[in-house]
């Protein structure tokens, strides 16, 4: 029995990421690249992570820009986009990434697709029941500026000063510290001690 490659091998990922930076460069591919080092120092620390797996995942959770400048519509053209090629694992982190609390209006900013495309984003979510990659990714996502490694607060502020607040995003930012003390938990470790340079920077 063939059992399914969800998840593209390192070289694919890699051309992957470099042919949506052709076709929409921009501060975002070195963003991904620090999420998919943050990814992997962590799992590497983890029980239940692979780090090769959790590297890649980073790589790719926002290859939904490769369409283009847009905004939060990114999360489903990523979606679409992998599963097109069979990347199951990897288009359902591109669909979760963003969503520490799994609801739509935790979501800051104006919604740059269609209505349509809102609605199937909202069925898309309600489908999925959250693993530990897609809880490692939606932390990761927050680790990383496009610079370096970042705490979760200063990439709050970051999204929050790119994207604006809303209603929900003092729920969202309470589920996105827990995830953090979740992983120092699970790691056994302040996760910001895994991330070369972030801890010194924190306590310098
Ligand atoms: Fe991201």
């Amino acid at each position: 029995m063939t059992v399914p490659v969800t998840v593209p091998d390192p070289a694919t990922a890699e051309k992957l990421l470099l042919e949506a930076e052709r076709l929409n460069p921009g501060p975002w591919v070195a963003h991904s690249r620090h999420v998919a080092l943050a990814a992997r120092y962590i799992a590497e620390r983890h029980p239940d992570l692979d780090p090769a797996r959790a590297h890649t995942l980073g790589l790719l959770h926002d290859l939904g820009r490769r369409s283009g400048p847009n905004k939060d519509r990114h999360i489903l053209g990523g979606y679409d986009y992998l599963t097109a090629l069979g990347f199951t694992d990897a288009a359902r982190i591109a669909l979760t990434h963003s969503f520490a609390v799994p609801e739509l209006d935790t979501l800051q900013g104006v919604w740059d697709g269609t209505p349509q495309e809102w609605t199937r984003l909202g069925d898309l979510l309600a489908g999925v029941r959250f693993d530990t990659e897609d809880r490692l990714l939606q932390l990761c996502d927050l680790l990383a500026l496009p610079d370096g490694f970042c705490t979760v607060q200063e990439r709050q502020i970051d999204v929050a000063l790119r994207y604006s607040v809303n209603a929900r995003s003092a729920a969202k930012w309470r589920a996105q510290l827990e995830l953090k003390q979740q992983f120092d938990a699970e790691c056994g470790v302040n996760i910001y001690c895994l991330l070369p340079g972030l801890c010194e920077r924190l306590l310098a």
